[in-house]
């Protein structure tokens, strides 16, 4: 690790307005200094012909380098018919294609922004789940759901209820305390 740690942000919806990427940037000010990357997910659908014919696209090489480079990641995924959606799905596949392990012992903090009154908290496990194979350190906690998002966040795209920043903080002061753990992975 560098002194100043690298903080990677990935929003798992690609709307100008999208709650979730205001959340993620939300996460890298409470995460205090860092040198923060937001992570470009718009890649081509997944399709095994692509690769074969023309390799991995450079997009997804980049975000891979962006993963491996991290010291910690933030992903905020929104609810889509109870699940991640498939933009962050797709990403994931392309990342596993590089052959890079970019996950692998990573500490990441999972996140969701979305209209519902559980701010997403299905989508969280489906986002743990999609992540497993990779074999990251996902943090356990503390929980942090943005319900209602569409009324969540100010003009200036800070959140609104200063409890839900505080929890906000906390998360992000336990992904930075799990730099530099030597986990043996
Ligand atoms: C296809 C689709 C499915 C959705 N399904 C859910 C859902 O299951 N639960 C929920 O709380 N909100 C659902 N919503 C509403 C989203 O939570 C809302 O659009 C949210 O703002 C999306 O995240 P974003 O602000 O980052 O774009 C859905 C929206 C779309 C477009």
């Amino acid at each position: 690790m560098t002194d100043t740690p690298r903080l990677l942000g990935i929003s798992g919806a690609l709307r100008a307005g999208s709650s979730n990427t205001l959340l993620v940037h939300e996460a890298a000010r409470a995460f205090g200094p860092a040198d923060f990357t937001f992570g470009d997910i718009r890649f081509p659908l997944f399709d095994e012909d692509i690769e074969a014919s023309d390799g991995v696209p450079d997009i997804v090489h980049k975000l891979a380098d962006h993963c491996v480079a991290a010291d910690a990641i933030v992903i905020s995924t929104p609810e889509y018919n109870k699940n991640i959606s498939g933009v962050l799905k797709n990403a994931l596949d392309w990342l596993s294609r590089t052959g890079k392990a970019p996950l692998t012992g990573k500490p990441i903090a999972v996140m969701s922004s979305a209209a519902g009154r559980a701010g997403g908290e299905r989508t969280q496990y489906s986002l743990r789940h999609c992540l497993t194979p990779f074999n990251p350190r996902i943090l356990q906690g503390p929980e942090l759901m943005v319900a209602g998002a569409n009324a969540a966040f100010g003009d200036d795209g800070r959140l609104l209820d200063a409890k839900t920043f505080e929890v906000l903080t906390r998360l992000m002061g336990t992904l930075r305390a799990e730099i530099g753990k030597d986990t043996g992975r």
